[in-house]
């Protein structure tokens, strides 16, 4: 078993050998010295790389496999982000620094903030929200004080695909809008009668609806011409969760589809390390009639200089510390300098390569939606269900070939749902990979299905007892 860091340590041993002058500069006031030596473990540098390298061995990464966690795209991270967000310029730069003395950090957010608006055909954009969810938080507050200025308060509800992901009725509720469900029709999508009868049934009570296109099903919503015109017709706004831009970068613009407010995650379709990888970000674009209701500071540029700007008339305040997760607006520029106009193809690949694979696996698994997919697309494991097989054995069962799983059980409208979303950044072979392995689990299912409800076997953490960890759950490492 893995002891942690401080079972290893060694009274007195020490990674590195500093002098005396080293560790006391003379230029340290004796008042604020230690008194007592901080509760360190004391380990050799060979030691600390050793536990670090075991620890990291263990997890699973990007750069360990396939990584097909549908709605979270996990593509690749080019690491020459990562090295340019690191650079002493920026990371010695204090937040409070005056603008200035930040000329630089405050031009590149303004440049960001100019590309994400020509992706996205917002009219104006802030950085701050540090994840999709706060992104979401973000628009919703701005919609209600949208209409509390605008005289409406009496819009109190939202509507929300049955399809959608759980953040978008949670960040409705936490701004205390009711939520309505609209549902999906049989090709997944919004079910335009059922939305226009909602309409009918809340006259004037609708703030907005809340969408996400593609939606989480992986497909595009054909009608969302007539969606936007169904809300912006009964006096609603319209919101974009752009958790799955990454399938229309360069090809069309939530703009151009009626969206009045879009949130990005930069974490997924900017190729900003996510998950255990770090911070999220969540930028919010809105229309022109919106950008006076952004928080501030809005990073702006007169022609001379870049500063903060906090004079906006309605604004909803400031959600976040300083000017949000900074060096995942780093890693999120890089990106986009280093693609130039292949935006649009990185979109074009991740699509061709979901839609190759939703192809090759149809045999082995059923597809509810049988048609042209985006970036992502579900499958069902209902056949291997009723052989006793389900979604999260195939799921586990998947790790001993070392490919990270889908998303599963999501979205809720699919029994049994494995959400698979490729990402562009991965090869022909990979996928092909992929395909075999798949086939041989649903090959499993009937020749050695015990082998199935035991996996995982060749993971550092086995099969664990789920439901007693959550009856009983022990959060002590040791007695
Ligand atoms: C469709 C969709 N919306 C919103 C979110 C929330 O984004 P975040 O995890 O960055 O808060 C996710 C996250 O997976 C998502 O898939």
């Amino acid at each position: 078993m893995t002891q942690i860091i401080f079972e290893k340590s060694i009274n007195g041993m020490t990674g590195v050998s500093l002098t005396e002058k080293e560790i006391i500069p003379d230029y340290l006031p004796q008042q604020f010295l230690r008194k007592v030596n901080p509760l360190l473990p004391q380990v050799s540098e060979i030691e600390a790389m050793r536990h670090f390298k075991e620890l990291s061995d263990k997890n699973f990464c990007v750069e360990s496999g396939l990584y097909p966690l549908g709605s979270c795209t996990m593509k690749y991270n080019p690491k020459v982000s990562e090295y340019l967000a690191s650079s002493e310029g920026f990371t010695n730069l204090h937040p409070l620094q005056q603008d200035e003395d930040a000329q630089g950090a405050l031009e590149l957010m303004y440049r960001l903030q100019e590309s994400l608006k020509k992706i996205t055909g917002m009219d104006a954009m802030t950085l701050q929200g540090s994840a999709g969810a706060h992104g979401e938080l973000c628009g919703m507050m701005i919609v209600k004080h949208y209409f509390k200025v605008n005289n409406q308060p009496q819009r109190t509800k939202v509507i929300i695909p049955d399809s959608a992901h759980g953040t978008n009725p949670a960040s409705a509720g936490m701004c205390g809008f009711e939520v309505i469900k609209v549902n999906s029709n049989d090709k997944g999508q919004v079910d335009i009668e059922h939305l226009k009868s909602l309409f009918l049934d809340n006259k004037d009570r609708i703030a907005a609806v809340m969408m996400t296109n593609p939606n989480t099903l992986g497909l595009f919503e054909e009608k969302i011409s007539d969606i936007a015109n169904i809300a912006h017709e009964n006096g609603a706004l319209l919101y974009y969760d752009g958790a799955n831009l990454n399938a229309i970068m360069g090809i069309t613009t939530p703009r151009k589809m009626g969206f009045d407010i879009v949130h990005l995650n930069l974490h997924k379709t900017f190729a900003a390390p996510h998950g255990g990888g770090g911070p999220g970000a969540g930028p919010v674009g809105v229309a022109k009639y919106l950008q006076e209701f952004l928080p501030v500071p809005v990073i702006s540029y007169d022609g001379e200089k870049y500063f903060r700007k906090y004079d906006l008339k309605n604004t909803i305040g400031k959600i976040k510390e300083f000017q949000g997760n900074f060096s995942v607006l780093v890693k999120a520029y890089v990106y986009i300098l280093m693609k130039g106009d292949r935006l649009k193809q990185a979109s074009e690949d991740a699509v061709l390569n979901a839609n190759y694979l939703k192809e090759k696996l149809k045999k082995y698994y059923d597809l509810p939606y049988d048609t042209a997919c985006m970036h992502e697309f579900v499958l069902s494991g209902n056949r291997q269900k009723a052989k006793g097989i389900h979604t999260l054995e195939i799921a586990k069962r998947l790790m001993d070939y070392k490919f990270h799983p889908p998303t599963v059980y999501f979205p809720l409208i699919v029994p049994e749902a494995m959400m698979i979303e490729p990402t562009e950044t991965e090869s022909k072979n990979r996928l092909d990979d992929f395909v075999c392995v798949m086939k041989e689990i649903a090959a499993e299912v009937d020749t050695n299905p015990q082998n199935i409800l035991s996996a995982p076997h060749n993971t550092p953490v086995k099969r664990v007892d789920e439901t007693n960890a959550a009856r009983h759950l022990d959060l002590r490492y040791k007695e």
